[in-house]
Formats: structure tokens, C-alpha cells, sequence
């Protein structure tokens, strides 16, 4: 395992294994890794001959101060998690000098309306901060392959639209939603719950098994009304949004058309704890 914290070295070693007809797989995360982070490391194993592994807590991305603050720092224990995994891995840990330069800012993008919904419009700016160091990393990294999980599906349709747009040469690989034995999907936020509120945080997942049944006979309006009322008496898990839109455009869906992909998206609070989730439906 080699760790880089300056992007000129890796350049150099990207472009060496480049030249010597290898593949380059990234797996770009904000650190204090979990099981859904490795699984995606893993599959990035399986298909690229050299995988990256970037932490880096991005700034940019963040909507306040505090969430940034916040956010759990923890290399040792990472470079010690991923040391575990097989392979020759190379990491990219930079500083935001490193990796943005003197201003640490934000382009404005247009994902063509998937910015907006959900995720966008609760935290504003969000996608924007994506956006913008997803495609530093791929400048500097240049990789054959990038590994993005479900767990943020709509981070996950937002990069498809940016390699789109960009014309960068990059397959996007979309990895399932790791998750606890509960159900609850795998995130470094489940630590800060309390014991009692990552049980009852099995919930969520329950509902969209739930959900996704009842999308089989049910309408979208139904469905939505029934989750609603769900939450509404729970006495921990406080809804924030439930949507069910289309997989590409992430549009909320008004009537259920045969042959389109249907998703249901959801966020709760578990006291000042934000979880999202979400599961494909049948259709
Ligand atoms: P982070 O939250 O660290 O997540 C890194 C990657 O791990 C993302 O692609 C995310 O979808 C995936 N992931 C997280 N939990 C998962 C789970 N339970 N199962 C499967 N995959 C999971 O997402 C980010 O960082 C940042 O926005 C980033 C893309 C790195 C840009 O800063």
C-alpha cells in the first residue's frame, strides 16, 4: 500500500502503469471507511489492475461549517482497515491546498435537473461541491474506472451526467447498498446514533421493503401517503422527504408508465442524525 498526499507523485505513477498498458480504478471517499466503502474497493479490485483509493473530506460539499467540523477525520485507522483488503492499493490522502489550490471553490454545474431534487434541494450547493472535486479527481487520476455506491444514488446519477458532460473517458460503476444485519444501510454517521436509535433506524429499511411491495398494486400517491402516515406517529425517526421518481431523470413520478425504472428515496432524522436510503422498484 503506498500513500500519497501530493498529486504530482501519483500523476507520474499513474501515467508509468498507464504506459504499461494497465487499468486505473478509483474509488473516491471522504474517509472513516466502513464495510460499504471497502465492498466498493473490492469490486474496483476485480476489474482495474491498479486501484486508487482517495479520502479527502471536501469542503466544498458541505452546506455549513459545523457539518464540516464535524465530520469524522480518522487516517490511521483507514490506511489500518485498508491495509487488510488484498492488492497493492495506492491512496490519495491531499490537503484542500493540494488538491483545489489558493480558492477553495465551487463551479456551478447543470445536471440537467438532478441537482435539484431531494438531496439538492435540502442541501443547497451540495452537488455542485461534488461535482467539482469528483471531476478534480478524475483530472488528476485519470482512471479507467470509477466506483460510486447506490447508498448515494443520486451522487451516483449526478457523475454519470458529469462524465457525460465533461467528455471524460470514464466508466462510471455503479456497487450495491451495503448494510447492517438490521437493514440499516452502512454509513460512518450510524456511530453517532445512540444504540437504541440505530435499532429503531431499522425502520427505514423496513418501510422500503414495504414499499416496494406495495408499488406492485398500489399508486405512487398511495404509497406516498402511506409512508407519510407511517412516520407521522413515530416517536424516534422524523421524515424529511419520501420520493419515488424515475431512476435516470430522478423526476418524481406522476402516473406509472410500463418499461420505466422507478426508485423510492428517503431521508430521516434519528434526532440531529440525517440518514438517507433507497431501494429499486418493480415495475
Ligand atoms: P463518502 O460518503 O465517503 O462515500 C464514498 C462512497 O462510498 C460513495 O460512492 C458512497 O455511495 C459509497 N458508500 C457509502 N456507504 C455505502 C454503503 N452502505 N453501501 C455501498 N456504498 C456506500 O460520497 C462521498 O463520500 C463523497 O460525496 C465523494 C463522492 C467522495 C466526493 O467528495
Amino acid at each position: 500500500m503506498q500513500v500519497f498526499r501530493e498529486k504530482d507523485p501519483l500523476i507520474q505513477a499513474i501515467q508509468k502503469i498507464k504506459s504499461e498498458g494497465k487499468s486505473v480504478g478509483l474509488v473516491p471517499t471522504m474517509g472513516a471507511l466502513h464495510e460499504g466503502h471497502l465492498s466498493l474497493v473490492s469490486n474496483a479490485l476485480k476489474e482495474s489492475d491498479q486501484v486508487v483509493v482517495s479520502i479527502f473530506v471536501n469542503p466544498t460539499q458541505f452546506n455549513n461549517q459545523e457539518d464540516l467540523d464535524k465530520y469524522p477525520r480518522n487516517l490511521e485507522k483507514d490506511l489500518e482497515l485498508l491495509k487488510t483488503k488484498i492488492g497493492d492499493i495506492w491512496i490519495f490522502t491531499p490537503t484542500a491546498n493540494e488538491l483545489y489550490g489558493e480558492t477553495i471553490l465551487s463551479e456551478n454545474f447543470d445536471f440537467e435537473g438532478l441537482e435539484s431534487v431531494m438531496e439538492g434541494k435540502f442541501r443547497n450547493g451540495h452537488f455542485d461541491g461534488v461535482g467539482t472535486v469528483v471531476k478534480r479527481l478524475f483530472q488528476i487520476i485519470t482512471p479507467d474506472k470509477a466506483f460510486f455506491g447506490e447508498k448515494d444514488f443520486q451522487q451516483l446519477q449526478i457523475v454519470r451526467k458529469l462524465t457525460e458532460k465533461t467528455g471524460l473517458p470514464i466508466e462510471i460503476v455503479g456497487c450495491p447498498i451495503l448494510r447492517e444485519d438490521s437493514g440499516l444501510a452502512r454509513s460512518s454517521r450510524n456511530e453517532r446514533l445512540s444504540s437504541q436509535n440505530r435499532e429503531k433506524a431499522a425502520f427505514i429499511y423496513e418501510t422500503l421493503k414495504d414499499v416496494k411491495q406495495l408499488f406492485g398494486t398500489e399508486s405512487a400517491d398511495y404509497v406516498n401517503e402511506w409512508v407519510e402516515n407511517k412516520f407521522k406517529d413515530h416517536p424516534t425517526l422524523d421524515l424529511e422527504y419520501f420520493e419515488i421518481a424515475d431512476s435516470n431523470t430522478l423526476k418524481k413520478i406522476t402516473k406509472k408508465e410500463k418499461g420505466n425504472n422507478y426508485r423510492a428515496f428517503i431521508a430521516v432524522y434519528a434526532d440531529e442524525i440525517r440518514l438517507i436510503d433507497n431501494i429499486a422498484l418493480d415495475n
